[in-house]
């Protein structure tokens, strides 16, 4: 893994978008993402009651990447400069080899391509610029439109994890979408 990254938060850039560090000034939005239920309906993950859960959110985010494992942007309209929402490249092991993606917007901006657009930008940043060899995202097999954008960046389809999460009262299966680097 290239660890000279970690110095300075990468912040990167799409057609629409540009990708900056997920920071105190987004609190309102990581709130309302995660206070929407229909938002999380395949995320396991309880509904935020309280302002205070974004700003822990927002500070472990910012302790992962201190720590080199965890970088999360927040994507925002440059058109607009609004925040739409997030994603990360998390769960990045010591050896530097593998990460985990997730993402997610604000559901009034959803079925415009924003988050394929960033999760594009976020894979390349992940395998050319971290050199990891596999990025993995962890799917609600229900959740059509993020094994969408997962397929259509050459991530496959590897396996059913039944029963992986529990959250609001339920279990939940993950589809495991993963991408290696083929040699
Ligand atoms: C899932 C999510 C990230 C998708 O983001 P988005 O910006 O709306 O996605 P896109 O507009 O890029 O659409 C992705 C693809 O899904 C397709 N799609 C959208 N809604 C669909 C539906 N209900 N059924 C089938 N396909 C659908 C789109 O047509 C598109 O495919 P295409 O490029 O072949 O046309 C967004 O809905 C979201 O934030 N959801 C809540 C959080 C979440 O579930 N995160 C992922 C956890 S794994």
């Amino acid at each position: 893994m290239n660890e000279s990254l970690f110095t300075d938060f990468p912040q990167l850039e799409t057609e629409r978008l540009i990708l900056r560090e997920v920071t105190e000034e987004d609190t309102a939005m990581v709130y309302q993402f995660n206070a929407d239920l229909e938002a999380l309906r395949y995320v396991p993950r309880a509904p935020y009651t309280k302002n205070e859960q974004a700003v822990e959110k927002i500070q472990g985010f910012q302790k992962g990447f201190r720590d080199k494992k965890g970088i999360w942007w927040t994507y925002v309209l440059k058109e607009t400069g609004h925040s739409l929402g997030y994603g990360g490249l998390f769960n990045i092991e010591a050896e530097g080899t593998k990460a985990e993606i997730g993402y997610g917007i604000l559901k009034e901006h959803w079925g415009r391509g924003y988050v394929g657009e960033a999760v594009k930008e976020m894979s390349r940043f992940g395998f050319e610029d971290l050199q990891l060899h596999r990025i993995f995202g962890l799917v609600d097999p229900a959740n059509t439109p993020s094994a969408r954008i997962l397929e259509k960046l050459g991530y496959e389809k590897e396996g059913l994890l039944r029963h992986d999460e529990y959250a609001r009262g339920q279990y939940f299966d993950m589809t495991v979408w993963g991408r290696v680097v083929k040699s």
